[in-house]
């Protein structure tokens, strides 16, 4: 599902997207690019240890700072995401995202990728179990 001004060929603003919601670790989608979706999310503190076993997940932070915790077979180590960085998080890698004090990010993805991905901890009531929501 794509944003209703993108599926009417509009363009979105991410700001406005952005002021739409103030749920957190909830993704909206704002278009997509053949069968992948273009999401932001406001986030804080921290979301889950999950992996995508079939997709890599690409972040860009908007706004604030990300930390990305990774399980690689060489051991956990944390990557830092300032604001306008990108990252990677290859498939099959568990990762945990969070963001102490507050980030918007952007996500890119194939339609339908779970924010929890396909095997994950016991998902905390404060993160959002969901493959994306349309914009209001
Ligand atoms: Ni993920």
């Amino acid at each position: 599902m794509t944003s209703e001004s993108a599926r009417r060929g509009e363009p979105v603003s991410l700001a406005a997207a952005l002021a739409s919601f103030t749920d957190l670790w909830s993704p909206r989608i704002v278009t997509a690019v053949n069968d992948y979706d273009v999401r932001v999310a406001k986030v804080e503190g921290e979301h889950v240890w999950h992996v995508h076993d079939h997709t890599d997940e690409f972040f860009l932070v908007l706004e604030g700072e990300l930390t990305i915790a990774l399980r690689e077979s060489a051991g956990e180590r944390t990557v830092v995401l300032p604001k306008g960085s990108v990252y990677t998080v290859p498939r099959g890698t568990e990762h945990k995202p969070s963001a102490p004090g507050g980030a918007a990010i952007l996500l890119f993805e194939p339609t339908g990728t779970l924010t929890v991905g396909d095997r994950h901890d016991e998902v905390p009531a404060h993160v959002d179990t969901t493959t994306g929501h349309d914009l209001d």
